[in-house]
Order: structure tokens, then sequence, then C-alpha cells
């Protein structure tokens, strides 16, 4: 365990609450709960999760950076791709999981500046901290567009338009699983003297089984599987009625993800820009993620079409980032220098350009998506 930043008093209060709170849920489920619920209540345990309660997280400030946060090239490229399809579809936009805003007001104002806004912003966030916050940023960066921005409590009945996601699936709870002595587990918390220990339970029914069976793990190798973002895709499948969901993420095709050479899987947590493995390090005060399997999302509806699946630097590019950085000269040096900096963060292999996918998920439409039509036949699922 790397040294790590101690937290004030109050943080570390608060996280002792969460821990008490997540003891509760063990003792009440007879000693032994799932990682995934673990990390649910880690996350988004109401009051005390990580996303739940004050925390700043997002930034500079926070623990970790997302595209939306590192640039307005982000959102404004992506605008391109949401007015192709509104174009095409009628309907609204949805955004699931819009952390701090930022990305909401990058693509609303984009559109306006096409003339292609929709009458309506949908947001469906978990935290109701986080949604104050997104109402906070629209506010003062769009006032003028607040009034089409609408706080869903859950899936609308029926939609078509734009659904968008960006690092919402790695933040939704995944199971552990092991494969020990030719027996396949499922990887819990327990607690032990008071303290959180992890305990291995058969895996013998049901749907976690069904996935891991046809993972055909090697021996001693542990991943996770992340059972509700199907799911939540195929949910999303249900209420829509015409048009395109559009998820970026960090991750791979599930060759790749559970490739034996990756035998301790992806879980990841984030802690003052500190990246390291430990999830029982003050939970509330971290973010936990795990990469995505990209296979998955793709398969998790009949429902729907697999439209497009690239890298995050060849989708920009076919949207138009190089156009939106050419619209400042490079000879206006103290604005072009930050600009070209940040659309190198986002479009360069070593930083977010490669790791970062982007998948599209379609119902009723046809065309080739802008940001899938040229290069890249690497990336295949
Ligand atoms: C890693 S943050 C990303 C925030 C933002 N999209 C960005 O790129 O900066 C994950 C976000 O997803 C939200 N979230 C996770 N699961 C969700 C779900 N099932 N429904 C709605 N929001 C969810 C979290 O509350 C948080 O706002």
């Amino acid at each position: 365990m790397p040294s790590l930043p101690t937290p004030s008093p109050a943080a570390a209060a608060h996280s002792q609450r969460l821990q008490q709170h997540i003891r509760d849920e063990i003792a009440r489920c007879g000693g032994w709960i799932s990682f995934a619920r673990y990390m649910e209540l880690a996350l988004y345990a109401p009051g005390l999760g990580y996303y739940a309660a004050g925390a700043t997280k997002f930034g500079a400030a926070g623990d970790f950076t997302t595209a939306p946060e590192r640039s307005h090239l982000f959102g404004r490229t992506l605008a391109r791709q949401v007015a192709q399809v509104l174009t095409e579809t009628g309907g609204d936009v949805l955004e699931v999981g819009a952390g701090s805003g930022k990305l909401a007001c990058d693509v609303l104002l984009e559109l306006q500046r096409m003339d292609a806004l929709p009458a309506r912003y949908a947001i469906l966030e978990l935290s109701a901290t986080l949604q104050a916050r997104q109402r906070e940023q629209i506010s003062a960066q769009a006032p003028q567009l607040l009034e089409r921005v609408q706080w869903l409590e859950r899936l609308p009945q029926s939609f078509s338009g734009v659904v968008l996601g960006n690092e919402v699936l790695d933040a939704m709870p995944v199971h552990l699983v092991t494969r020990q002595q030719g027996m396949l587990l499922d990887r819990g918390v327990s607690v032990v003297d008071g303290q959180f220990s992890w305990q291995d339970q058969p895996l013998n029914t049901g749907a976690l089984q069904q996935a891991a069976a046809a993972l055909d793990l090697p021996a001693g190798y542990l991943t996770e599987i992340n059972l509700a973002a199907p799911a939540f895709i195929a949910s999303l499948a249900e209420c829509m009625t015409r048009g395109v969901l559009l998820f970026i993420d960090y991750g791979f095709p599930r060759a790749e993800y559970y490739h034996p050479q990756r035998n301790q899987g992806t879980l990841m947590c984030h802690y003052r820009h500190h990246a390291h493995g430990e999830p029982f390090f003050w939970p509330g005060l971290q973010d936990i993620t795990a990469h995505v399997d990209f296979s998955a999302i793709s398969n998790s509806t009949p429902d729907l079409q697999l439209l497009g699946y690239t890298s995050q630097a060849n989708f920009l590019i076919n949207c138009g980032i190089t156009d939106l950085l050419a619209q400042t000269s490079p000879e206006d040096v103290a604005r072009y220098l930050p600009l070209a900096n940040q659309a190198q963060f986002l479009l360069s292999p070593a930083e977010m350009g490669e790791l970062f996918k982007v998948i599209a998920l379609g119902k009723g439409v046809e065309m080739p998506l802008l940001g899938f039509v040229r290069g890249d036949q690497r990336h295949r699922l």
C-alpha cells in the first residue's frame, strides 16, 4: 500500500460513519456481502457514499479528472455527434451520471451555437449533492439554457433522441470472482476484528455463476464481472423508442479484458489523484472503479444494434476536434497553447486517446454515425 495523504478529522469521521453503516449491513446479512454490494454502499449509500456526500471528487482539488473536467473541447466535439443524431431522430438528450455538470454545459452551449438545441436536456443522476452541483454549474455557465434541463428521479417511460454517459459504466458496482482449486468463488466482504476483510464463498448458481462460468477462467485468476451495467443498458433500451446511446469509458473488448495475463482484474481506487488497488481504504473518501467490458455492453440486449465502437481519439477526430482547435489562431499563443495541450490529453495514446473507448448502440437508426466513419479497424468487439 503506497503512503497516501491523511484525511482531515472531519473526513475521517465521515468515513467511520459509512464504515459502521456497511458493518451493520454485513451483520444483517449474516456476516458477508458481495463486493458489488460493498462498492454500491461505499459509492452511493445515501448521505454517506463517495458520490452521495460532499467530497470534491472531480478536478485538481478532488480525486480524479475526467475528460469534460479537463477540456471544453470534449463536450463541444461530442455535441457534433449529438446534433447529427438529433437531426435524424428528433427528440431530446438524456445524460446519465452528469458529475459536476460540465459536460452538460459544454454540449448545450455547442448545440446552441449549431442551432441544434433539443427541447429538453434530461439528467439522470443518483447523487442528490451532484444534482445540486449540476444545477449551480448550468446556472453559472449557461443560465439561458437552464429551463431546458430537467432532473429525473428514474428512467423515463418513453424516450427518443440521444443518451450520453461519460465514465458512468465504470462507476457501477462490480462483483469479484476468482477460480481456486477448480472452483468458482464469489469474493465478498466480511468483518474480522472490526475491520473489513476479504472472504470467498462458493459460486454455484445464478446469473453471476453463469457469467463467470462462460469466461472459463484459469486457476488463480481474479477478475470483475459487472452485471449492473448491461442491465442498465437493457433498461435504457426498453424505454427508448428511437435513438442512440453513446457511452464513453475506459475498457476493452472481452478477449482483452479477460486476457490470461490480466489475472488480477482492473479494480482501481482514486484518492486525491493517487491510484491504488485497496477498496477498504477510507470508504466514502475515494472513488472505486473497474474497467468496462465493452463486449458485455454491446451484448446487453438484442433490442439495440451496435452502431460503432472506437477509441476516444478516433471518435473525437472524426467528429472534428481539430476544426474546433483551428478556430483559435496559433498566433494567439495564450489561448491556443492550453487548448492544444488539452487536445493532446484527450487524443494521445499515452493519455486518454486509446484506453478510452466510445460505443454507440441504437434503435431505429440506420445512418453511419459521424464519430465512427473513418479509421480504426483494430477496435472490434
Ligand atoms: C466517474 S463520475 C463521472 C461524472 C461525469 N460524467 C464526468 O465525466 O465528469 C460517475 C457519475 O455517474 C453517476 N452514476 C453512477 N451510476 C449511476 C446510475 N445508475 N444512474 C445515474 N447516475 C449514476 C455518479 O453519481 C457520478 O455522477
